[in-house]
């Protein structure tokens, strides 16, 4: 996990999120999207539905061991899951993890891709479903808050040796990471966004991962009531088919995008 995050270009891109939030909050005055509204009580059903996969869901009853497994691990190394766990910085919330956990095991992806790790907890759901659905591999991308030097430690916690062998964890901005790695891999089938919750960081990489994004892929943003990142991604193209998600404690809503294939398009055009 070693690496310069010292790194001239994330100076650089440092000062421009500062001119772009400084920009964003004279035009907005503060304001942020509504889409709490919009958070369905029934997106479970609804991603299923999104994915074509079968509901109930046959996969469902097993997230809930993963998850009590994986928050035993952040116990072994003296460390709870919960909101602003790390710095500022939120661990995933279960409800945000059983998404992640359902798209695993249906698309069953060869290349997952996701942004922000902390202690782990998205990373350890995908992983323990990557395993239940076959042979994909999780690269993920994560700068360390610099604040907290001393918990560098904890970063990756929940994420145990046995389970490492088909991660990659790439330390650094997304913004120097994530096009090398999507050159790279040239497909992915998920992608996940929980780093930095900015409309100028989230518009960027949602719209960089949508290039390298299968038909029929996914995207799961987090915090997307945060900034305007998401509904400026959702109104750029007439390729992607949205839900919004409540985190099971209703603090913050999380959103998916799926990648429609260019015939289901076409149809929606026609009718
Ligand atoms: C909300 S936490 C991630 C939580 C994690 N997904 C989980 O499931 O518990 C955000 C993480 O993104 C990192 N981060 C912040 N800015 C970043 C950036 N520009 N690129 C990559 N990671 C970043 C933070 O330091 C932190 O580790």
């Amino acid at each position: 996990m070693k690496g310069a995050i010292s790194d001239p270009g994330e100076s650089v891109q440092k000062v421009m999120e500062k001119c772009a939030r400084r920009w964003e909050r004279a035009v907005r005055g503060g304001r942020l999207p509504n889409n709490q509204a919009e958070a369905d009580g029934d997106w479970e059903r609804r991603l299923h539905e999104l994915i074509g996969a079968p509901w109930p869901c046959p996969d469902a009853t097993a997230f809930a061991p993963a998850w009590d497994s994986a928050t035993a691990t952040m116990a072994e190394h003296g460390l709870r899951v919960g909101r602003e766990n790390f710095g500022g910085d939120d661990d995933a919330d279960p409800g945000l993890a059983r998404a992640l956990w359902c798209l695993v095991c249906h698309l069953r992806p060869d290349h997952v891709v996701e942004t922000g790790v902390a202690h782990g907890l998205s990373s350890r759901i995908m992983l323990e479903a990557l395993k239940r659905a076959g042979d994909g591999r999780l690269w993920s991308i994560d700068l360390p808050p610099m604040t907290i030097p001393e918990r560098r430690v904890e970063v990756g916690a929940a994420v145990p040796q046995a389970l490492r062998e088909r991660w990659t964890y790439l330390e650094g901005a997304s913004r120097r990471r994530l096009s090398p790695l999507l050159r790279q891999l040239g497909q992915i089938e998920i992608f996940c966004h929980d780093s930095l919750h900015s409309t100028r960081n989230v518009r960027w990489e949602l719209t960089t991962a949508w290039n390298a994004l299968s038909p029929g892929g996914v995207v799961v943003v987090d915090d997307v009531d945060h900034n305007w990142g998401f509904e400026q991604f959702l109104r750029a193209g007439d390729d992607r088919q949205a839900l919004f998600g409540m985190a099971d404690d209703g603090q913050r809503v999380f959103a998916i995008a799926r990648k429609m294939p260019a015939g289901q398009r076409a149809q929606q055009g026609a009718s």
